[in-house]
């Protein structure tokens, strides 16, 4: 398995006016671009290669994967080999390539325009908004989870309930061996009815069975081809697992979780602000 989605063509509503000017996968988490960090994850849970689905105006997401090699000397010539080489690294991290979501028409939607980059095989879909922090990654334990099980994947995590209803939440069953074999799920659930209190988060590993699955689904919730609404056909035929995740999350698709998470990230590389 060597290939991860990552869906960056959505309106990024909620970071505006910042994302009238640039995409927000772009603005840095501190000293790098906050897409960084998801592909260093998912580079390091041994995918190669990197497929961007973009639209209009997200080009200086790959801009900055590309090799630089005039400003590579530059730094050179004035004694920065660690940045030279920093830069040069980016470009080697994977392969990248990018297609085309030419309407934001759901999640959903943006991942099924990766199928004929992605073919046959099982993948991951990793969400930029999503930053987590642990070690092993969590994309790499997901893929190690479906290498066993030959089963989908979703990230789970624990929120407080008062966080419910902003999430999909997963009626999940933990079965003896420790398995989470996910029933159903269920999206933005008050907090009565929610069948627990798992959220899904931003990182899937995905068999590609999920394309058909995905052509077949009706738009949903805001006329968007929700990725949820094809997840749950794999949990009703008994096909989805849950991973549940206990390090830290980091939401970055608002301006507060992305202050806080600038925060913590330098805080985690020893900056004293
Ligand atoms: P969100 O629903 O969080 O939307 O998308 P958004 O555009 O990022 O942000 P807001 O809500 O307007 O502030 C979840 C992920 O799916 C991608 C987004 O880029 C984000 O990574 N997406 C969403 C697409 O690629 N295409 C779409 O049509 C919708």
């Amino acid at each position: 398995m060597e290939k991860a989605v990552f869906p960056v063509a959505g309106l990024g509503t909620r970071m505006l006016p910042a994302t009238k000017a640039v995409p927000k996968e772009i603005l840095p988490l501190y000293d790098r671009p906050a897409i960084h960090y998801t592909v260093e994850e998912a580079a390091r849970s041994g995918f190669s290669k990197m497929i961007f689905v973009t639209s209009k105006g997200k080009e200086a997401i790959l801009n900055y994967f590309d090799r630089d090699v005039e400003l590579e000397e530059i730094l050179m010539a004035r004694g920065k080999k660690e940045m030279a080489d920093f830069l040069r690294g980016l470009s080697e991290m994977a392969e990248f390539i990018a297609i085309r979501q030419g309407v934001p028409m759901g999640l959903g939607h943006a991942v099924l325009q990766a199928k004929a980059v992605v073919d046959n095989e099982p993948f991951a879909v990793v969400l930029p908004d999503d930053i987590v922090l642990s070690d092993p990654p969590l994309l790499r334990q997901m893929r190690d989870l479906y290498l066993r099980t030959g089963k989908s994947v979703v990230a789970l995590y624990r929120v407080p309930e008062e966080q419910i209803p902003s999430f999909g939440i997963a009626d999940a069953e933990v079965k003896k061996d420790g398995q989470v074999v996910i029933h159903d799920l269920v999206e933005k659930p008050s907090i009565q009815e929610a069948p627990s209190d798992l959220a899904v988060i931003g990182r899937y590993i995905l068999e590609p069975e999920i394309f058909s699955i995905l052509e077949k689904t009706p738009p949903g919730r805001g006329g968007e081809i929700q990725l949820t609404d094809a997840l749950k056909v794999l949990a009703k035929e008994g096909r989805l697992l849950g991973f549940i995740f206990e390090g830290k999350r980091l939401d970055i698709g608002n301006p507060e979780g992305f202050l806080k998470a600038s925060l913590e990230i330098a805080a985690e590389r020893g900056v004293k602000i």
